[in-house]
């Protein structure tokens, strides 16, 4: 007895300082509570009803995908009064879902609950800036909040599954998803992976405001070649296990309970019947156990990307594959059964997938009550609750970064100017709601007009100068609609002539970036950098603030306008948080995600590239990797962002100077506000592993913390780094650190170069 109290005791401190944590994913692998109840389940379906569970189908009203031609309504009931049906996507609201789910556990044989799949993006009805905005704030609690608020709005209106995180890194802004994701920076995309992850899933998925992620695009998407959507992509063994991988890894240990997979093919075969991937990778290597969703039909493209012959066979090798769920597709209803009866899929296989997706729904708690997502009092009471508006606004200025403020322009004074308002995008209640926004109203954003007219102790002048983006909707195919019309013009620069300071609001619209939206030219769509210019002409004291979904190419612009702030999409609170941070009342601190290219010719364009065998122009003559006609530095780097106030770093040091690889390098520094306001700076950490059985970046980010400085203040800051942090992954996949010398950075963004050195014996 006492040995085993003893026992008990010891588990519980191993418990209360490694568990409890939020990882609920190790409470689910180990919670075997489920398994015995989904073994009895399953012996009780027939194998129509099993693959019925592999089936997602699309709600009626909203397509985010092409439509196929079997997707009409009657065969959607049909197949979800018999079961045939294991979740369904773009449902919206507890009236709709209650009436499906209804179907599902009152007229089906054995009363499976479906689950409701959404792609709650950044927000349900209330939205918060898009992800990359949000990845600007480096702000992992903020984050995390802002996925916590998403659910609890999204679960209020009957979704208990969302489609998100995206965790693609990637270094191509052409591509238009990267509006979706955490930048190009794998340590960053971890981290926000991660958080957000939790933030969705919260501590434990059977509560009722949280909601199952999903970790997408598995794997390699953001490396669509020249950032053409649904491209194939080529990318090294290196690439893979290095940047694109590490990311889902750390989603799959944070305890997503779905992942996705993607569009793309990887060394040539599609990620939907990628073995390797969803397999040896994800359900091997890594013990997943939650399940797989294919993205929309991509089971079937298969066929169109030359792999496989026909439906059946595109069913047959996905559910090979490892692919367990089917959405939108018709390929696992209409050929699994026939393959399984063939003896051509083993049960086995179908057992496996219809597992994985049940022992989802029994954690979500859907078996118990598969209504409890479906209530209209709590809908009612969630949805655009005050507190949620006042959450996404927090998480709006903390998404903002302030790229220049040379003439110390901004923070404006609250009264006493002339201030003109002009650009298409100034007053636009629309555009700021990005292009992921199903369940939110049109134009129900806060413009940055509306925002500025709450500070009325100026003379405010607005002039849209011209028209941007006369497109309607979401999922046309509308390219590069952008008015002719100049007239507006003379109304903008006769408004800038009289006024004391011009705030423009230029970039891209809302629907210029996302899915489907790959562009070849970074520069200021349409009319507006004629705009611009015509401005400058007659009052160059601009602040401009840039919307857009991705990183711009405004050389122009860096070079002759004396303030840039870099707005995003900021969501339904866009105006006021743009106000706050224009006025004063809120200091900027958000930090690039992503690095701008000078023009498109550089992408792609990352901090962390290879030194090469020629990294550096050592005798002054051609023979070294460079362009010849354009600056080999990016227009602004990865990491990098401004503040009202100003820091020093000081006193860069290690506690040693040797290490073995079990120990933990402490990196301190001081950091001091020298400025003239309060405020917050990202210290980040970057590494250099000097020499490599395989050649090594040139930097990695390894740590950084947000930091808070009163005016005056000095603060000293501890980085740490560990074995994780140092070593890497070879070419095989295996994870490796290797003795040698490492070089420390330090500094407030990637160029950081105050720099110490350690060894690793
Ligand atoms: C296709 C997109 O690639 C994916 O990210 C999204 O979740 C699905 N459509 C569902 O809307």
């Amino acid at each position: 007895m006492k040995t085993i109290n003893t026992l008990l005791s010891f588990c519980l401190i191993i418990f209360l300082s490694f568990g409890c944590s939020n990882n609920q994913n190790q409470e689910n692998k180990n919670d075997n509570m489920y398994e015995q109840k989904i073994d009895a389940l399953i012996a009780k379906m027939t194998i129509e009803e099993k693959v019925g569970q592999m089936n997602l189908y699309n709600g009626f009203w909203d397509a985010t995908g092409p439509v196929p031609e079997e997707g009409n309504a009657k065969t959607k009931y049909d197949h979800l009064r018999k079961g045939w049906v294991g979740a369904m996507l773009n449902v919206k609201g507890v009236k709709k879902t209650r009436e499906l789910q209804k179907i599902a556990v009152e007229e089906t044989r054995l009363g499976i609950p479906l689950l409701f799949g959404f792609d709650v993006i950044h927000g349900f009805k209330t939205l918060s800036p898009i992800p990359i905005a949000e990845s600007a704030s480096w702000d992992l609690e903020a984050i995390k909040n802002s996925a916590r608020v998403a659910a609890t709005e999204a679960s209020a209106a009957g979704i208990t599954w969302t489609f998100a995180p995206m965790i693609d890194i990637s270094r191509d802004p052409r591509w238009g998803r990267v509006m979706e994701g955490g930048g190009e920076d794998t340590y960053l995309g971890s981290k926000i992976a991660e958080a957000r992850v939790i933030g969705f899933q919260g501590d434990h998925l059977s509560d009722v405001n949280t909601i199952a992620a999903c970790a997408k695009h598995f794997a390699a998407y953001g490396f669509s070649e020249a950032g053409k959507e649904y491209n194939t992509v080529d990318i090294s063994n290196n690439t893979l296990y290095n940047t694109v991988l590490p990311p889902f890894k750390a989603a799959e240990e944070a305890g997503v309970r779905t992942f996705m997979n993607a569009f793309n093919d990887l060394n040539g075969i599609p990620a939907s019947t990628n073995e390797f991937l969803q397999r040896d990778i994800l359900k091997g290597k890594w013990d997943f156990n939650g399940f797989v969703v294919s993205d929309w039909a991509s089971i079937n493209e298969a066929i169109f990307w030359g792999q496989a012959k026909d439906k059946k066979e595109a069913a047959y090798l996905a559910s090979k594959a490892g692919s367990d769920m089917d959405m939108e597709g018709y390929v696992y209803i209409n050929e699994l059964v026939n393959l399984v009866n063939e003896r051509k899929v083993k049960e086995a296989i179908i057992d496996d997938a219809v597992r994985r997706i049940l022992r989802v729904k029994f954690e979500l708690g859907l078996f118990d009550n598969p209504y409890k997502y479906c209530d209209e009092a709590r809908e009612k009471a969630i949805i655009g609750q005050k507190s949620n508006y006042d959450a996404v606004l927090d998480m709006a200025k903390k998404s903002v970064v302030l790229l220049k403020n040379d003439t110390q322009l901004l923070p404006l004074a609250k009264s006493g100017k002339r201030i003109a308002l002009i650009g298409p995008l100034a007053d636009d209640d629309n555009s700021p709601l990005g292009s992921w926004r199903l369940a939110s109203d049109d134009h129900s954003a806060v413009s940055v007009y509306e925002g500025m007219k709450a500070y009325n102790g100026n003379k405010l002048k607005y002039e849209k100068g011209v028209d941007l983006y006369i497109g309607k909707t979401a999922f046309v195919n509308e390219v590069n609609i952008n008015t002719t019309n100049k007239k507006g013009i003379k109304e903008a620069v006769r408004a800038a002539k009289n006024a004391d300071v011009v705030v423009m609001v230029l970039g891209e619209h809302g629907f210029q970036s996302g899915e489907g939206r790959s562009r070849t030219n970074l520069d200021l769509p349409g009319l507006q950098q004629e705009l611009l210019e015509a401005v400058y002409k007659v009052n160059p004291n601009i602040v401009l603030v840039l919307n857009a979904g991705r990183p711009l190419t405004i050389n122009w612009a860096k070079e002759n306008i004396p303030t840039i702030v870099m707005g995003w999409q900021l969501g339904t609170q866009t105006g006021n948080a743009i106000a706050q941070v224009l006025y004063g009342d809120y200091n900027p601190s958000g930090k690039l995600p992503m690095t701008f290219p000078r023009n498109v010719g550089q992408i792609p364009i990352y901090y962390n590239y290879k030194n090469t065998g020629r990294g550096s122009n050592r005798k002054n003559n051609v023979f070294w990797s460079h362009y010849s006609d354009v600056e080999n530095t990016p227009l602004y780097p990865f990491g990098y962002g401004l503040s009202y106030t100003s820091f020093e770093y000081k006193n860069l040091k290690l506690d040693k100077s040797v290490y073995t690889a079990n120990e933990t390098v402490k990196v301190s520094v001081d950091l001091k506000n020298t400025g003239n306001y309060d405020g917050k700076e990202v210290v980040q950490l970057y590494i250099r592993d000097k020499v490599g059985s395989i050649t090594r970046p040139i930097k990695e980010l390894k740590g950084f913390e947000l930091v808070e400085l009163k005016k005056g203040e000095t603060k000293t800051i501890t980085l740490k780094l560990t074995k994780s942090e140092l070593g890497f992954y070879t070419n095989h996949g295996k994870f490796i650190v290797e003795p040698g010398d490492f070089e420390v950075f330090v500094g407030g963004d990637s160029t950081a170069d105050l720099k110490t050195s350690f060894e690793l014996k």
